[in-house]
């Protein structure tokens, strides 16, 4: 089975619903968690922090894939998504470009709520042209 066919581990769910608390959403009220799966199988975790100055705010993904790329790794396999509202829960636009610099062509988004898989897309279904420069 491929690693894209394959459902949401729970322990990633459980561990999405232990750090949604921490999210920073004084102003929106909508808390939002994020968990990016590498190359190596390992899984990085981000909540959205907002800010006073609304645009300095950061989402969930922006965290996660810090986190992913601090620790070395170069390649998300897998986004999941759990927040305040997961039946209007889709990466932002910007979020969708910095998952592009790094997903591998089978990446998916998978939305979760407390116990289970709500909603999956391919990520490359969510930003088909997205934009990219060769690197060499
Ligand atoms: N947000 C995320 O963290 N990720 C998403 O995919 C969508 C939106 C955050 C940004 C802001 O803190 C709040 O949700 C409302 O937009």
């Amino acid at each position: 089975m491929s690693e894209q066919s394959k459902s949401v581990d729970p322990a990633i769910i459980a561990a999405l619903r232990a750090v949604l608390p921490h999210s920073h959403s004084p102003y929106s009220k909508f808390k939002v968690a994020a968990a990016v799966t590498d190359e190596t199988g390992a899984v990085h975790y981000g909540i959205n922090i907002e800010n006073a100055a609304f645009p300095v705010g950061t989402c969930a993904e922006q965290s996660a894939i810090g986190a992913l790329v601090t620790s070395g790794a170069r390649r998300i396999e897998r986004v999941v998504l759990t927040g305040s509202d997961v039946g209007n829960l889709w990466p932002c636009g910007a979020c969708r470009q910095r998952i592009a610099e790094f997903a591998g062509p089978e990446c998916d988004v998978v939305v979760v709520d407390g116990a289970a898989e709500v909603m999956r897309t391919p990520f490359w279904d969510l930003l088909p042209k997205a934009f990219t420069l060769d690197a060499g």
